[in-house]
């Protein structure tokens, strides 16, 4: 298998941990575990009778049976825990594919989702998310893509990095369209909880039996650190995704399972008030968008915590935003790590004071490196 190198990869590594303000990252900002105790009421005791064990491949009981009440259909079998949802959607890819098998998968998208399918050596058919259409995918095309030999089909709503997202009519031709030829539904589903502007849609999983839905403690609930994500799916099509842990994790730390199953039983008590200070971000974020015209477009994101903005003038992000972090101190992620690189990815859900420095530091770096551009 010949991997691909992922952009957005290199560039967290490169920046995440060294910029003062982060304006690019696609989750809520993290809760300290003193904070995670406080609202979640969970107590160190909860851990004292741990042993440090093996745990189960599939995960531990307890931990799915929490995800597959939320999130599922109510039956652990129809659960595995992962290493994080990059590693759930990397199993369910490796398991369920072959070189050769055709998939249909939006573009942009998350690395794992579209890169690694090329890796794999499937033949791969994209979906694209135009600027011109506010990166709606158009259905028409997306669904006639869909044919007899297609395996598996590759989403994520709301989704990284424009926040876009589809109907529940649009859900359900695309439901259709992938039961009409039998194949596989990846949905990941990390923004679920972080649907604002756009209806909620139900996860696509029992609802059609091929569906694989991906979900991770890392966006909505503030613990991207506890890697913890997971596959929903049939039993039987989550077995063949379940062996590649025996070469690579084995399994989850028992440690962190226990902590997750306390946060998915709070999760809203989780999500609240990170989203609440997310959708807070927004509203400013929309008025600061409005003084920045001449430099600055976008489209409104209907859920998810990124903006996909685009800069009149600029042909390519990267060099912009890296003397953004380096002379500004702000990090945004440049399109070029979503194949798109007039763009750049701004998170909104960091913690609001920082969040305005960094608009306000933004602004003055566009003003001091950005050529004008009167808005037609
Ligand atoms: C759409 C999407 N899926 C999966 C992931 C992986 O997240 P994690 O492995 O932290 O669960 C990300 C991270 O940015 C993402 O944006």
């Amino acid at each position: 298998m010949q991997l691909t190198r992922v952009p957005l990869e290199d560039w967290m590594r490169h920046y995440y941990f060294d910029t003062p303000i982060d304006l690019g990252s696609s989750g809520v900002y993290p809760y300290s575990f003193a904070e995670f105790k406080r609202i979640t009421g969970f107590r160190d005791e909860a851990l004292d009778a741990l042993v440090f064990d093996d745990s189960d491949t599939m995960g531990a009981v307890g931990l799915r049976a929490a995800i597959a009440d939320r999130w599922g259909d109510g039956d652990p079998d129809n659960v595995m825990v992962a290493n994080g949802s990059n590693d759930a959607s990397f199993l369910a890819m490796v398991g369920l594919l072959e070189a050769g098998d055709e998939v249909v998968v939006l573009d942009p998208i998350y690395h794992t989702l579209g890169s690694l399918l090329v890796s794999i050596g499937c033949q791969v058919k994209t979906v694209p998310l135009l600027w011109e259409n506010q990166f709606a995918p158009n259905m028409d095309d997306m669904l006639a893509a869909i044919g007899p030999r297609t395996r598996m089909v590759v989403v994520n709503f709301p989704h990284n990095p424009t926040g876009v997202s589809i109907s529940r009519t649009q859900q359900l031709r695309l439901i259709d369209a992938c039961d009409k030829v039998g194949a596989y539904l990846v949905w990941d589903g990390a923004f679920h909880d972080l649907t604002f502007e756009a209806h909620q849609l139900p996860l696509p999983f029992p609802e059609y039996e091929r569906a694989i839905v991906i979900g991770t403690m890392s966006k909505a609930y503030g613990m991207p650190g506890i890697r913890v994500g997971w596959c929903i799916g049939q039993a039987a099509h989550l077995a063949p995704c379940m062996l590649w842990k025996d070469y690579t994790s084995l399994y989850v730390s028992p440690w962190v399972e226990i902590v997750a199953q306390h946060a998915i039983a709070h999760a809203d008590a989780l999500c609240a008030p990170r989203k609440k200070e997310a959708l807070e971000n927004f509203a400013y974020l929309e008025r600061w968008l409005d003084t920045q015209r001449e430099h600055i477009a976008w489209t409104k994101p209907q859920g998810g915590v990124t903006a996909f903005i685009r800069f009149h003038h600029i042909d390519n992000t990267e060099p912009f935003c890296r003397s953004l972090a380096e002379t500004c101190g702000v990090m945004l992620v440049p399109g070029t790590a979503f194949n798109n690189p007039k763009h750049a990815r701004l998170g909104f859900a960091g913690p609001s004071k920082s969040f305005r420095k960094g608009l306000e530091l933004l602004g003055s770096h566009c003003a001091a490196s950005c050529p004008t551009h009167s808005p037609g």
